[in-house]
């Protein structure tokens, strides 16, 4: 078999999916038990605090409670990070942190608009029977609070000529958003086609969803932070000049943020939740202006304080946080909401951004790293 468009592969058993990868690619026997094997127990998950789903992150308090973090990442060293920089951040109190705003944009292309000013008033004259419109398709989100809230008109200049873009505001609660966006987005296309006789083009959530922003602070005793040969003075000193140095040098910024991110998609995953989006958002948000690294960190007194602010659309409800794996980890941390999810997330962000920085300026990261590794190949012999 030399083809892999192999229709409806999707309907097939397992080990019809098995057969039919066994011969594509000439799998052996022992493959096969390899992958019997992984059914039962996925590869990478057998090291730093496995309880055979997911690794478990330690220390977490945020708002005053505590959380055990599962984490879905085949690198053991970032759950190492996470639980080390919440134990250094509990010892400071733990994280506080709150949602700015929490709405989602979705975005309407019109083409083909004749009078931009005629055709605004027009939608403006018209916005609550838009609202309307949308907030029909979802009563569920809007009987909780949720739904359609706003309706906001763009006149944008492209390459192939000026369209009218609107901008639908949704709250939508605990879930994503991009479902319920998506179906509102596609519900009003008729009533704004016969508004304003445009051609409607793109109907879509938007990933940059600056106005869904998280922001948690925490503080460490700068004593606290003495690691290796460095003494605690020495480590916030070396944070300080890291985050200077992120703050003008992209190949850095970059960096610094990937090590943010090493925790908020692991929990994203965990969690069922669409990671890619998160981190699209958070990428984004970073280069709104200038690429920048999203936390900071700076000394007030004896303490090293720190910062994260990214947008932050995470669920607790809708997409495959309904799948078994998901709800086993959404119980595991006893969240309550998309909110509460949203800044446990980012305290997770944080806290491997601390425990990252803090190796980085003192004894390096392939220590810790290293003898974690070194764990796992031990493991698999
Ligand atoms: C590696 O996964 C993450 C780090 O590169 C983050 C950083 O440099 O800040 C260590």
């Amino acid at each position: 078999m030399q083809s892999s468009a192999i229709a409806g592969f999707s309907k097939l058993t397992v080990e019809e999916k098995i057969k039919i990868i066994k011969e594509f690619s000439d799998l052996n026997k022992v493959d096969l038990e390899l992958i019997r094997k992984y059914q039962e127990l996925p590869d990478f998950l057998e090291l730093e605090n496995n309880i055979g789903t997911f690794k478990i992150a330690t220390n977490f308090l945020v708002n005053g409670k505590d959380y055990f973090v599962p984490m879905e990442i085949e690198e053991p060293s970032v759950v190492a990070a996470a639980s080390r920089g919440a134990k250094l951040i509990r010892a400071g109190g733990g994280f506080v942190g709150k949602y700015l705003e929490s709405k989602m944009i979705g975005e309407l292309q019109l083409l083909n608009i004749n009078n931009f000013e005629e055709t605004k008033k027009n939608i403006v004259i018209k916005k609550s029977e838009i609202l309307k419109i949308a907030n029909e398709t979802s009563k569920h989100i809007v009987e909780l609070g949720g739904g359609a809230k706003d309706l906001e008109i763009r006149e944008v200049n492209t390459e192939r000529g000026k369209n009218l873009v609107l901008f639908l505001i949704v709250d939508t609660l605990d879930a994503m958003g991009a479902n319920i966006v998506n179906t509102m987005l596609e519900s009003i296309t008729p009533f704004l086609v016969e508004l304003t006789k445009g051609k409607p083009s793109l109907r879509i959530i938007s990933n940059f969803a600056d106005r869904r922003i998280v922001s948690v602070k925490c503080k460490i005793p700068i004593e606290k932070l003495a690691l290796g040969n460095s003494s605690g003075e020495e480590v916030a000193e070396g944070i300080l000049n890291a985050c200077a140095l992120a703050k003008v040098d992209i190949y850095r910024a970059v960096t610094h943020n990937k090590g943010v991110m090493n925790g908020i998609d692991a929990v994203s995953l965990a969690t069922g939740n669409d990671w890619r989006a998160i981190e699209a958002g958070v990428h984004s948000y970073a280069g709104k202006k200038c690429y920048q690294p999203v936390t900071g960190w700076w000394k007030e007194k004896e303490f090293l304080e720190g910062k994260i602010e990214i947008p932050m659309a995470i669920a607790t409800v809708g997409g495959a946080t309904k799948s078994k794996k998901a709800t086993l980890a959404l119980k595991i941390l006893r969240v309550q909401n998309a909110r509460e999810l949203g800044i446990l997330t980012a305290s997770v962000g944080l806290a491997n951004n601390l425990s990252a920085l803090s190796a980085l300026v003192s004894e390096g990261i392939q220590a810790g790293h290293m003898r974690l590794h070194k764990e796992f190949v031990e493991l698999r012999k």
